[in-house]
């Protein structure tokens, strides 16, 4: 073997599902003795797969697995589990009407021995936590404990079974942030032990925290191993995403039209009844776009609400096209050619229980041809969601399953879809990329840069710089209600941006 000391060879691993979907194809890994090693890539890389291989779950079409220096044949969990082998699944496998104890030996002794067995479980579960860090009470009941806590026993029940190579998969999915702080310091702790962990994510923050080193797959291929020292984050997500991230996207030199957008002395109250907007004015004009750089909190919420009528001004004007909006409630300023891509996407953005097609013409299933003399026409609106969908690439199983289903990126390249597919006049696009993957950061941006091109005014309201310098014509700078600067869309205005920003949070 090679001269580091490797627990884990994953050698030309390939695997090919029926149907024709290569999940990984010819993925070389090298796992090191006691090292944090994350599995980065998009979602649907094959990282997963690679680790459900690993954990004999899958089997692979091709390749060699080699742990501790010998070549294995991995058929089943249990033969993973006997190899020292655990997994941390993103969905736990624990039955919650047992206690934790209970789960933690449930199906590895006969029947009939475990009762027995319990106090000395027990014991031993807390003598663990201690040494993990990882305090657990093996009398509760599993369905009594937070998704947190579930982690925790999931993870101390393949301690317990003596694991030394841990993969955990998409582990901080399901955690508050709190709890992500936590985990991850429980993973470095996992370090000092001597246990190596495999951590599949698609979260660059986490992997710069954690990983000692990096395997990036792309498209069910390796794309190479980094040290984490070594790197930084946008050479990982160009990795990821196999070309530069956010580069200028939007510095093709084009002409700005007409004044569309004129808002002059706009204040507004916050739902506390506290002025939040105070006398703003600017202008949009067609085929711009406009961002609204700021730390969240200083008006730029109450901004986009006022611009779609879903916030009452309390002074000032708003005119599109030389009309007076202000005065309108939100269907009459969707009317007038307004879109609005919302912050609060649960709240204001899709309807989660409703299907990817009635979210798609929510504004419009009233109308032809969605639908006629009172009845919807669902061919139509599946032909239209549908070739909006593809459009946009969103990872779904159809356009009949609710929108809830799909990850916050795929409900958002609805949400934009929808919104500009009626070639609006204006659109007020309130944290386009929050919670978005990287992949799709940059496509979103290349949408909003279609739109601009067709000739509607874009208002871009963001907290990440990257993401305004990247499209926008100008840049507003937001702080305690205000505009209190502007710029034109260069990087090179980051830090006169930047402590414009950071004089608001100080005062
Ligand atoms: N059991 C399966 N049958 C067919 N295709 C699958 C199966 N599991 C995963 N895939 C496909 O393999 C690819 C890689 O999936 P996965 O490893 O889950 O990605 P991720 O990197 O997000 O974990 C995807 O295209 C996925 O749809
Ligand atoms: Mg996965």
């Amino acid at each position: 073997m090679s001269k580091h000391s490797n627990i884990l060879e994953m050698r030309n691993i390939s695997k090919r599902f029926p149907g024709g979907v290569v999940a990984n194809n010819d993925v070389t890994i090298e796992v090191r003795q006691g090292e944090v090693h994350c599995l980065l890539g998009e979602n649907g890389a094959g990282k997963s797969v690679l680790m459900s291989i690993l954990y004999g779950l899958h089997h692979a079409s091709d390749g060699e697995i080699f742990l501790r220096g010998e070549k294995v044949k991995i058929a089943s969990p249990k033969e993973a589990r006997n190899l020292r082998i655990g997994m941390v699944h993103q969905h736990f496998m624990l039955v919650p009407t047992l206690t934790v104890a209970q789960n933690v030996i449930l199906g590895q002794y006969p029947a009939g021995t475990v009762l027995n067995m319990i106090p000395e479980v027990s014991q031993k579960l807390v003598e663990l936590g201690r040494r993990f860090k990882l305090p657990v009470d093996p009398g509760a009941l599993v369905m009594d404990l937070t998704v947190g806590e579930q982690q925790r026993v999931e993870i101390i029940k393949a301690l317990y079974h003596g694991a030394d190579l841990l993969i955990f998969d998409e582990p901080t999915a399901v955690l508050t942030p709190k709890e992500i702080a936590g985990f991850l310091d429980f993973v470095r702790h996992l370090r000092d032990e001597g246990i190596t962990s495999i951590f599949i994510t698609h979260k660059l923050d986490e992997v710069i925290a954690v990983a000692d080193r990096i395997t990036v797959l792309r498209d069910a291929r390796k794309i190479g191993t980094v040290l984490a020292a070594e790197t930084d984050p946008s050479e990982l997500a160009r990795m990821m995403v196999g070309r530069d991230v956010l580069m200028k996207l939007g510095d093709v030199r084009h002409d700005v039209g007409e004044v569309v957008v004129k808002i002059n002395g706009l204040s507004a109250n916050n739902s506390r009844g506290l002025e939040a907007l105070s006398d703003v004015s600017f202008d949009v004009r067609a085929g711009e776009i406009v961002g609204i750089a700021g730390v969240s909190g200083n008006g730029q919420s109450e901004l986009c609400l006022a611009l779609t009528g879903l916030l009452e001004s309390t002074s000032g004007s708003i005119q599109i096209d030389g009309e007076e909006i202000a005065r309108l409630l939100p269907r009459g300023v969707a009317e007038k050619g307004v879109a609005h891509v919302p912050e609060d996407r649960h709240k204001l953005g899709v309807i989660l229980p409703f299907s990817i097609s009635e979210n798609m013409v929510i504004h419009q299933f009233r109308k032809e041809p969605f639908s006629k003399m009172g009845r919807l026409l669902k061919k139509n609106i599946s032909e239209y969601s549908r070739a909006l969908t593809t459009e946009y690439r969103v990872r779904m199983r159809d356009t009949e399953q609710p929108i809830g289903d799909l990850s916050g990126g795929n409900q958002q390249k609805v949400v934009v879809a929808r919104e500009l597919a009626r070639n609006p006049r204006f659109a007020v696009i309130n944290q386009l990329t929050r919670g978005v993957d990287i992949g799709a950061i940059e496509f979103l941006l290349k949408k909003i840069l279609e739109a601009r091109n067709k000739g509607t005014a874009i208002l871009l309201v963001s907290t990440e710089l990257e993401e305004l310098f990247a499209v926008c014509d100008r840049i507003l700078v937001m702080s305690g209600g205000r505009i209190a600067g502007e710029f034109d869309g260069g990087r090179e205005n980051l830090e006169e941006i930047g402590m414009l920003m950071a004089t608001d949070v100080a005062s």
